[in-house]
């Protein structure tokens, strides 16, 4: 098969690529290297520098293309709510100009990154599919939007669409940007580090943290499962961990004790989120590999930078 990644030199974009051309596929990636980094990407994978907005490049790139999965897009929710134009035309505009240059050269296939934060905080978990979204920033706007234009588009060109809702995923080569880090990795620093972690609010709030291969792998199966068009679909682990036990297992893996700060809760904060992950099991055959310590004492063990911190204590 032939895939085209958008945003594959990035964290989930470079699992995916790697895995797909591990198994013989042939794999083209389109990524500005705004936050992606290329050297980790496998050398048998095509990659070209540019923005998944520029449809040009795109048209060169999809030729003969099965499947694009559609990943590039700004990440951070606190800095969409600056910055909303930008989450807009990159997020929004990006999956627009991807779908109508998919148009014009008959690409049949796309799989969206959506994201888990659109339920925001709901009563009821683990939240299912059918749940109305809670729309609390713009980056959660730019993913619920960028779903609709699939479909929408999608019904009206001619593609099949299929959107995974990730919950909060994790594992080695997770970027590590200076504003506004991820928890898994910027906690596992500090932690390794010596430093202290900033907890806002009691610690109590839980979130549903899914490691990069089990993701990777309900991607893979989002690309090649028949009758899955209009589907939207989440994936996670369906386990709810609260931040005190996150850094109670990075304790217990990293064998260091942590120093944790509180903080003010942030406003807007969501104080559950957990996924229903039946419709997963169901449409995917998706079944999560990776307990959490285990995802963090594997994350530790490839990612380069949590290695050589593991190297320095033990020569200190
Ligand atoms: N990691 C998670 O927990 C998670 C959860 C839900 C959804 N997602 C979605 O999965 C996708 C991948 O996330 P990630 O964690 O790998 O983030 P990431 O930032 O590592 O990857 C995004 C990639 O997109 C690229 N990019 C950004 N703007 C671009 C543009 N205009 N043109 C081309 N490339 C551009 C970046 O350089 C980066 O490599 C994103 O769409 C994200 O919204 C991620």
């Amino acid at each position: 098969m032939n895939y085209l990644i958008t945003g594959g030199a990035g964290f989930l974009g470079r699992h995916l690529a790697n895995k797909l051309v591990e198994a013989g596929h042939n794999v083209r990636v389109i990524d500005d290297l705004s936050a992606g980094e290329k050297d980790a990407l496998d050398s048998r994978v095509l990659f070209t520098r540019g923005d998944v907005r520029d449809q040009p490049k795109l048209w060169t790139l999809l030729h003969d293309i099965d499947v694009v999965y559609h990943l590039a897009a700004k990440v951070s929710l606190p800095q969409s709510v600056l910055y909303p134009r930008e989450y807009n035309d990159v997020n929004v505009g990006g999956t627009v100009a991807l779908m109508e240059a998919m148009r014009a050269l008959g690409t049949p296939r796309i799989v969206l990154a959506s994201s888990g934060t659109i339920y925001g905080d709901q009563k009821r978990q683990p939240v299912d599919e059918q749940v109305p979204p809670d729309l609390r920033t713009p980056y959660a706007v730019s993913k619920l939007a960028s779903e609709h234009y699939i479909f929408t588009l999608g019904q009206h060109y001619g593609i099949e669409a299929v959107a995974l809702r990730i919950f909060n995923a994790y594992g080695p080569g997770q970027s590590l940007p200076p504003a506004y880090p991820p928890v898994v990795p910027q906690f596992l620093n500090r932690i390794m580090l010596g430093g202290s972690v900033v907890v806002f609010g009691d610690g109590k709030q839980t979130r549903d943290y899914v490691y990069v291969e089990d993701v990777v792998d309900a991607l893979i199966a989002a690309g090649e499962r028949p009758d899955l068009n209009g589907e939207v679909i989440n994936i996670g682990t369906g386990v709810e961990t609260s931040v005190n036990t996150l850094i109670q297992l990075m304790e217990d893996v990293t064998g260091r004790q942590a120093h944790v700060l509180y903080n003010h809760e942030q406003s807007g904060g969501v104080r559950r989120l957990v996924a229903d992950i039946e419709k997963a099991t169901r449409l995917l055959g998706y079944r999560p590999q990776w307990s959490l310590s285990e995802g963090l004492r594997e994350t530790i063990r490839l990612d380069p930078r949590f290695r050589e911190l593991v190297a320095a204590r033990s020569h200190g």
